[in-house]
């Protein structure tokens, strides 16, 4: 797979979306500052105020069949990361559909988007972000609503180019797998760092308590009116209480 690292962008996967879209191949792209990054939800991702390579932010730019069900692809990302990071499991925890916490609080997150293709085929970026310094004192907090943790608490020496280095085989192998098999070999290591196994939560509006996920990497919910199956595209899950 081609890597590219830049100094700064406006976000990675808008430069890989743009890389798909002109007909390119498998790439990874890595930037030390991304100038407009985004989350789900038509969230900002902001790691600017941290100072350069205070994350690391990164997209994989790939083609899949059109017909490949990607509801558990971003799940699937969330465990190959937090094994590569984590292998004990004994900190990283996943929550629903693409955040990874760490000791609580958010410590990095999955944004997956695509792009139709010509040939039966369908774009698809993978970005990722990882808090690996902690925010300087003088940040505002509060814009940080699931807090904000560190990939230094983990492991002090670990550097944006040493962590891609580590995650990019990883990741190549997940998505190969992936293409073939979809998430049901990640279902019982998504549950192992499941987030909010058994809590009480809302999906938008909706109360319930989580109940791990489907073969599908849909979130079961119970709730008075009996399991209901959610699948992730813009749906938001918050914990009834906080960590
Ligand atoms: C989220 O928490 O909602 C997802 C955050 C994803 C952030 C990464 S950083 C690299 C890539 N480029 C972006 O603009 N977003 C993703």
């Amino acid at each position: 797979m081609e890597r590219r690292h830049l100094a700064e962008c406006g976000s990675t996967n808008t430069e890989a979306l743009q890389h798909l879209r002109e007909g390119g191949g498998p790439l990874l792209v890595s930037a030390s500052r991304q100038t407009a990054g985004r989350g789900r939800l038509g969230r900002a991702w902001l790691t600017d105020q941290a100072g350069d390579d205070a994350a690391l932010t990164f997209s994989v730019a790939m083609t899949l069949p059109a017909d490949l069900d990607l509801s558990g692809l971003s799940l699937a990302v969330g465990c190959t990361v937090a094994d590569v990071l984590d292998p004990a499991a004994g900190r990283i925890r996943l929550k629903w559909p693409n955040d990874l916490f760490l000791d609580g609080a958010k410590l990095g997150g999955i944004l997956i988007e695509t792009v139709p293709l010509p040939d039966q085929r369908r774009g698809v970026v993978i970005g990722i972000g990882i808090n690996l310094q902690p925010l300087p004192t003088d940040v505002d907090r509060s814009t940080f609503a699931s807090g904000h943790a560190a990939l230094h608490t983990l492991d002090p020496a670990a550097t944006a180019s040493t962590t891609l280095d580590r995650l990019a085989p990883a990741l190549r192998a997940m998505l190969a797998d992936f293409e073939t098999l979809g998430f049901a070999p990640w279902q019982a290591a998504f549950e192992r760092r499941d987030l909010t196994a058994g809590q009480p939560v809302r999906v938008g509006e909706q109360p319930g308590i989580a109940r791990g996920v489907s073969p599908r990497g849909e979130l079961l919910l119970e709730t008075a009116a009996g399991l209901l199956t959610l699948s992730g595209g813009e749906l938001s899950l918050r914990l009834e209480k906080s960590l």
